[in-house]
């Protein structure tokens, strides 16, 4: 064992007890850590280890789901002995990449020639790319052919084998190409590193079964799965003895959670279990699609001491004929009226959402009801996308796609109101005493510490470092749309 894996969290506690075997194990996660094993003596039989430890450095692109897998991944490299880097000049950098729009791609492309230079300066470099692009059999085509620098690929549904990737790469595979069509399983039990020590996600869902008419995710990321609600508590209270104190739990869409298990159990029951799971401060959860929005859950929060007071709810579009068209399940007035029935049961919950503008067939009466929507709704925040066609998406192969012209004027008008929504909304918490989980020394101004809100709003204070991980009560003195400046109160 080297030191760093003193920091490396199991979700059952403690790594299997079968880790030395000397076959190759095939069940897993037991066929993986004997691959870390293995990958370990290699690595200490070149000579990487102490000081000379090979470097990485994992890149993230995309959602929450995304960084919770690069956890996974940065677990696993340390557990092998290697050791993080901050930059990307280093001996191992991995690109866990994002296809949700289109310009997610192009950013990856751009990136990977910078990692080129990088690479004919330090010979021993690797570079793997995984994630979401990777599923797609035209994207690692491109990658094969366009980028022969890269030395591993895989995609999402075989993360999971990503120590056994690794190891066929350090014995000399040149390329290591391989991606899974079947839906993945869900293997627990992965070493995981996480990037704060004080709060975590928690995977409760995998996959989507919604298919929205412009989405990729259902066919990047394969079908829903929920883990066992056993197997999520167990981490959950196992981060809690690891220092957590806020959880997010995470799924493309949380409310479907354990409708499929063999004891199907609610997400709403499963909240009011991880409620009672002692030294758990904050819970949060992302997405919450609103055809699948309970009265449970909307109950559950009301009457729960640890569930933030936010909700992510994303709207897409306000009109009704697009949202039938998006293959949403609910209408215009379904989306208000749930708004106004979490307002009821909660009136300082915060609502954020995501919005897109410029769908196919999306006219100015189409776009005019997004904008009473959000006028209605009065949004905290909220992410605001342009349409992008996806490969292989039923909206992809519509011919009725919108002038650049005009989605952008529409886009320029939403973020407008959004911006006046954000201000107001922000304006009504102004002098409040709140409780803020610091996170972080402020970036521009290292006098201040910056964290959340329970609401997720921002806070901005004059703090000192040690202050990182504790939840501090702050009075809110000045407010700037999507953040806050504020004073620490002593208690
Ligand atoms: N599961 C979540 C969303 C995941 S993707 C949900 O159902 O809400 C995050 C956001 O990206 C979506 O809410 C949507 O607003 C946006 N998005 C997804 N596909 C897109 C596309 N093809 N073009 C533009 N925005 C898109
Ligand atoms: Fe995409 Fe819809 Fe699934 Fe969200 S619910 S991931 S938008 S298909
Ligand atoms: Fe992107 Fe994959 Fe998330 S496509 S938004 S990283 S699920």
């Amino acid at each position: 064992m080297n030191d760093k894996q003193n920091s490396i969290f199991f979700p059952d506690g403690a790594a299997p007890a079968s880790a030395a075997e000397n076959t190759v194990p095939e069940t897993e996660p037991a066929r993986q850590y004997y691959f870390m094993e293995k990958t370990r003596e290699l690595l200490e039989q070149q000579g990487y280890t102490g000081k000379d430890a090979l470097s990485f450095h994992v890149t993230t692109f995309g959602c929450q789901m995304n960084a919770r897998d690069s956890e996974k991944l940065r677990g696993i490299l340390q557990y092998v002995g290697m050791t993080e880097s901050d930059s990307e000049e280093c001996d191992l950098v991995l690109f866990n990449t994002c296809t949700v729009r289109e310009n997610a791609n192009l950013k990856v492309y751009g990136r990977l020639g910078e990692l080129h230079g990088y690479k004919k300066k330090n010979p021993k470099m690797k570079i793997g790319i995984c994630g979401c692009m990777m599923q797609e059999k035209s994207e690692v085509e491109k990658v094969r052919k366009s980028y022969p620098f890269v030395d591993i690929v895989f995609g999402t549904h075989n993360l999971y084998r990503f120590a056994e990737l690794l190891y066929r790469s350090f014995a000399g595979e040149k390329h290591v190409v391989d991606v899974e069509e079947a839906d993945p399983a869900i293997v627990e039990n992965l070493p995981i590193e996480r990037k704060y020590s004080f709060k975590s996600g928690v995977n409760v869902t995998y996959g989507c079964n919604n298919f929205c008419s412009y989405c990729i995710v259902p066919y990047v990321r394969g079908r829903e799965k929920s883990r066992e609600p056993k197997d999520i508590l167990r981490e959950i209270e196992n981060l809690s003895k690891d220092g957590v104190k806020e959880i997010m739990l995470l799924g493309q869409n949380v409310n479907s959670y354990g409708k499929t298990l063999e004891t199907p159990v609610s997400f709403a029951e499963l909240l009011s279990d991880v409620e009672k799971i002692d030294g758990i401060e904050r819970i949060r959860f992302m997405t919450s699609h609103p055809k699948d929005l309970s009265d449970d859950l909307i109950d559950v929060m009301a009457h729960s001491k640890k569930i933030c007071r936010h909700i992510h709810l994303p709207l897409q579009s306000g009109s009704t004929k697009v949202l039938s068209e998006m293959n949403r399940h609910y209408t215009k007035e379904d989306y208000l009226r749930l708004c106004e029935k979490i307002r009821t049961a909660m009136p300082d919950i915060a609502i954020t959402t995501d919005i897109m503008v410029g769908f196919p067939g999306e006219t100015e009466e189409d776009f005019l009801e997004t904008m009473d929507v959000v006028q209605k709704v009065q949004y905290d925040s909220a992410f605001t996308f342009i349409y992008s066609p996806r490969e292989g998406t039923p909206a992809a192969g519509r011919d009725d796609f919108i002038p650049d012209n005009v989605v952008h004027d529409r886009f320029d008008r939403l973020l407008d109101l959004i911006h006046e929504c954000s201000a107001a909304q922000a304006e009504k918490h102004m002098g409040e005493i709140q409780n803020v989980l610091v996170e972080e020394v402020n970036s521009h101004d290292p006098s201040l510490v910056t964290g959340h809100m329970g609401n997720n709003s921002l806070v901005h204070f004059k703090g000192s470092p040690d202050l990182i991980g504790q939840t501090v009560p702050v009075k809110l003195t000045e407010s700037h749309d999507f953040y806050y400046f504020g004073e620490a109160v002593s208690e």
